[in-house]
């Protein structure tokens, strides 16, 4: 296949992000000059994991871009759940911040349900509170995790049909796989979720339409394991010598799909221009 025929099935999602980033920008501009309000985001990151480290980063950097304040909360890997969570409960209670986000993964001594429990709901920016996974399921959108919601943004992007389609899902974290299975349900598609239980994991992937990959496994999902047409997202990231592989075997795959997200460069910048959203829609939420 020629490069320009694989280019036009690529889905950019550093554009995308862009094109979602303007559109925050304009809103946080205006409800500064309506209401006087800046968005405001607080991070936590709790110890010193070189990932979670870029993450933040990331995620600050973009605060920048768009007008949003934003501060970082750097704890000691020793922290422990109380402190912590009362860390939490300033922010809960702080107006100039409307979205609180711990980093994950949270050292093995604390409890991550306690803590996601523990922050207010109408701040919690990565919509990881039982609160709102429960109003996801229940078909309310509002704080979605900000990882399927722009899968979601990128298949409205790019015209995919969803309802009465069959979505696979590779991966059933909290993060991703189950949000992304709500959110699917939502908008009418028939749905399975694999995971690393599943016994023939290719029955399923080769039947997909739109096929959803978050495992951390380099390369799991190789080119007879998908049907001709689908459209595939890859969430997945490994890092292997200093270069980044997605759980897609790209290359191979790309021949078959008629869309796919490339790693990097696919849906990790659509994540954190989602995250940019919901700090504004917290702001906007206020009173
Ligand atoms: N770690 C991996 N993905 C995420 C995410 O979306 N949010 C947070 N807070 N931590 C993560």
């Amino acid at each position: 296949m020629s490069d320009e025929g694989v280019d036009s099935k690529i889905i950019d999602g550093r554009k995308l992000a862009k094109k979602l980033e303007a559109e925050v920008k304009k809103g946080v501009e205006e409800l500064k000059l309506d209401r006087g309000i800046t968005p405001g985001l607080a991070t936590i990151l709790v110890g010193e994991d070189p990932a979670s480290k870029m993450y933040v980063r990331l995620k600050h950097k973009a605060c920048e871009r768009v007008g949003i304040h934003a501060e970082d909360i750097p704890l000691p890997e020793t922290t422990t759940q109380e402190e912590l969570i009362k860390h939490i409960n300033t922010l809960n209670n702080r107006d100039d911040i409307h979205g609180i986000l711990v980093q994950l993964p949270l050292p093995g001594h604390i409890n991550e349900q306690a803590v996601m429990l523990s922050i207010d709901p109408s701040k919690d920016a990565d919509g990881f509170h039982p609160y709102n996974m429960g109003q996801l399921l229940i078909g309310n959108e509002g704080f979605v995790p900000c990882t399927p919601k722009g899968v979601l943004r990128a298949l409205e992007e790019y015209g995919v049909e969803i309802q009465g389609k069959h979505a696979v899902i590779v991966g059933h974290s909290n993060v991703v796989g189950k949000p992304m299975a709500a959110i699917l349900m939502n908008h009418n598609a028939t749905v399975s979720i694999c995971h690393v239980y599943t016994d023939d994991l290719k029955k399923f992937t080769s039947d997909a339409d739109i096929l959803i990959v978050a495992t951390g496994v380099k390369h799991l999902i190789k080119a007879d394991m998908v049907k001709e047409g689908a459209v595939i997202f890859d969430v997945g990231i490994t890092e292997e010598d200093g270069k980044v592989y997605g759980d897609v075997d790209f290359d191979n795959v790309v021949e078959k799909a008629s869309l796919i997200t490339p790693v990097p460069g696919g849906v990790g910048p659509m994540t954190i221009s989602i995250l940019m959203q919901h700090v504004l829609m917290g702001a906007r939420n206020t009173n």
